[in-house]
C-alpha cells in the first residue's frame, strides 16, 4: 500500500467536519473524512493517510480506542495522530499523548492554529521518514562494506600464506630438479662400469655373485632409470603447482594488468583439485574444458581468480548435493568450462555443472549479500555477492546465471578485454 498525502478528519459532528475540511482544503491539503472510529479504521486499511485529525468523543469506539487500534497495527502505527476535543483538561491530554498521539488541539478551533500544527507534524513525519530511510541505507552500505572487508582480509591472509609456502617450496624443488639430470648421468656411468666388470670377469667371487643375485641386479639396473624419470616428471609437476599457486595469489590489487584467463582458470582448478577427486563412493568430478584462443585481458587477476574460485566451489557443492540425492543414478558428475570471444571487445567464460540446480526464487537471490541455502558453517552466502561485485563494478562486465532445478546451473561471465 502506498503512502498518500491526504489528511483524514474523524469527527461525528458534521459542522466540525465541514469547517475543518474547508480550512484545510483552502490551505492546499487533500482531505478525507470519517464520521466514527470504525469507519476511520476501515478507510486507512485501503489507503494510508499522511496524518489523522481524531475527535475524542464519538459514538461507538471513541477517539482513544481508535488511536489504540491504529497504533497496534504495524501497517498504520506510524501515521501521526492529532486529537481534537473540548476536553481540554490535563488528564485527557496526557492520556491522548501516552497513547501515541503527536499533538492535541482544543475545540473550538482556531483555523490558523490547526493548519499550522498540521503542517508542522507533516513536516516532522517527512523528516523522520527521510532519516529512517537514510539510516537503513547507511546500515546496508556499512554491512556490505564490512562483509567485503572481512572477505578481503581473509583472502589477503590466505594469499600471503599460500605465496609464502609456494616460495619456500621453490628452493628445495629447484635443488631436486637440477640434481636429477647429473644423477641420471652418474647412474648410467655406474651401470656401464658394472656391466664392464661382469663382462671382464666371467668368474666373480661367490660373495659378489650372491649379492648380485640377492639384489636382482639386472632388474635393478633396468628399473633405476625409470624410477628417476618418474621422479623427474613428479618434480616438474610440483614446480607447476608452485607456479600456479603464485599465479593464483598474485598481489596486484592496485593496478590492472594483462592476464591470461585460461591460466587463472587452470590454477583455480588446481587449487580445487582435492575437491574434485573421488571421495568414498562418490565418483570423481570430471572437468571438460573448451578453451578458445583468447587475447589477454586487462584486469585484476587475483580478483578474477576469486570469481572463478567462488563459482567453481559452488559447482562442486551442487554436484556433491546431486550425488547425495541420487546415489544410484548413472549421471556422471561434470563441470564444463567454455571460453570464447563474445564480441571483438569482450571475452565470455561459461562455467556449468550438472548438479542440483536451483528454483527461480533461489536464483533471483543468489547475488544478495549473505543469501545462502547451505547449512550453518558450510556457506556464508558471500561467494556470489563478491563475485558479482568484482565482475560488474571492478571490471565493467556482467555475471549471469541460468539454472533449472534438478538439471544444473550455468554461470556466464563477460569481461571487457580493455576496461
Ligand atoms: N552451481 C550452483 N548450483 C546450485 N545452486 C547454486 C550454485 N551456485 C550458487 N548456488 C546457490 O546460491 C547460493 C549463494 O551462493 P554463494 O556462493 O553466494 O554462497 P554460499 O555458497 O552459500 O556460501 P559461501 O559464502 O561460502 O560461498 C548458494 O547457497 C546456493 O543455494
Ligand atoms: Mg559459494
Amino acid at each position: 500500500m502506498k503512502n498518500s498525502d491526504f489528511v483524514l478528519i474523524v469527527d461525528d459532528n458534521p459542522t466540525n467536519l465541514s469547517v475543518l475540511s474547508q480550512a484545510l482544503k483552502s490551505a492546499g491539503f487533500a482531505i478525507r473524512v470519517a464520521e466514527d472510529g470504525e469507519s476511520a479504521i476501515e478507510l486507512v486499511q485501503h489507503k494510508l493517510p499522511a496524518l489523522i485529525l481524531l475527535d475524542v468523543q464519538m459514538p461507538g469506539i471513541d477517539g482513544f480506542e481508535t488511536c489504540q487500534k491504529l497504533k497496534a497495527d504495524p501497517l498504520t502505527q506510524n501515521i501521526p495522530i492529532i486529537f481534537m476535543t473540548a476536553l481540554a483538561d490535563t488528564e485527557n491530554k496526557v492520556k491522548g499523548l501516552s497513547l501515541g498521539a503527536v499533538d492535541y488541539i482544543p475545540k473550538p478551533f482556531e483555523q490558523a492554529e490547526v493548519i499550522a500544527r498540521v503542517k508542522m507534524h507533516l513536516q516532522l513525519k517527512q523528516l523522520t521518514d527521510h532519516l529512517e530511510q537514510k539510516v537503513l541505507e547507511r546500515t546496508a552500505a556499512l554491512q556490505k562494506a564490512q562483509v567485503q572487508l572481512v572477505q578481503q582480509e581473509k583472502l589477503s591472509m590466505l594469499g600471503q600464506l599460500v605465496a609464502g609456502v609456494a616460495h619456500e617450496m621453490n628452493n628445495p624443488i629447484s635443488c631436486i630438479i637440477s640434481n636429477i639430470h647429473p644423477a641420471q648421468e652418474y647412474i648410467a656411468e655406474l651401470t656401464q662400469i658394472l656391466q664392464l666388470c661382469q663382462q671382464q670377469y666371467s668368474q666373480l667371487p661367490a660373495t659378489i655373485q650372491d649379492a648380485i643375485a640377492q639384489a636382482d641386479l639386472d632388474f635393478l639396473l633396468e628399473d633405476l632409470p625409470k624410477l628417476l624419470n618418474s621422479m623427474q616428471v613428479s618434480t616438474g609437476r610440483i614446480k607447476e603447482i608452485s607456479v600456479s599457486l603464485r599465479n593464483f595469489v598474485r598481489a596486484d590489487t592496485s593496478v590492472k594488468i594483462e592476464f591470461d584467463v585460461h591460466e587463472g582458470l587452470d590454477s583455480t582448478l588446481l587449487i580445487l583439485r582435492h575437491r574434485l577427486k573421488s571421495l568414498g563412493q562418490r565418483p570423481e568430478i570430471q572437468i571438460f574444458k573448451q578453451y578458445a584462443a583468447l587475447p589477454k585481458v586487462e584486469c585484476y587477476p587475483g580478483q578474477l581468480n576469486q570469481v572463478f574460485m567462488n563459482i567453481l566451489a559452488n559447482a562442486v557443492d551442487a554436484l556433491e548435493d546431486a550425488w547425495q540425492q541420487d546415489k544410484q543414478g548413472n549421471n556422471s558428475l561434470a563441470i564444463k568450462i567454455c571460453t570464447e570471444m563474445s564480441s571483438p571487445q569482450e571475452v565470455m567464460i561459461r562455467i556449468s555443472d550438472n548438479g542440483i540446480g536451483m528454483t527461480d526464487e533461489v536464483r533471483q537471490r543468489i547475488f544478495d549479500c549473505l543469501f545462502t541455502t547451505k547449512a550453518v558453517g558450510k556457506g556464508t552466502g558471500l561467494g556470489l555477492a563478491i563475485a558479482h561485485q568484482i565482475v560488474v563494478e571492478k571490471h565493467g562486465g556482467s555475471l549471469q546465471c541460468k539454472s533449472s532445478l534438478g538439471q544444473g546451473t550455468e554461470f556466464v561471465i563477460v569481461i571487457p578485454i580493455r576496461h
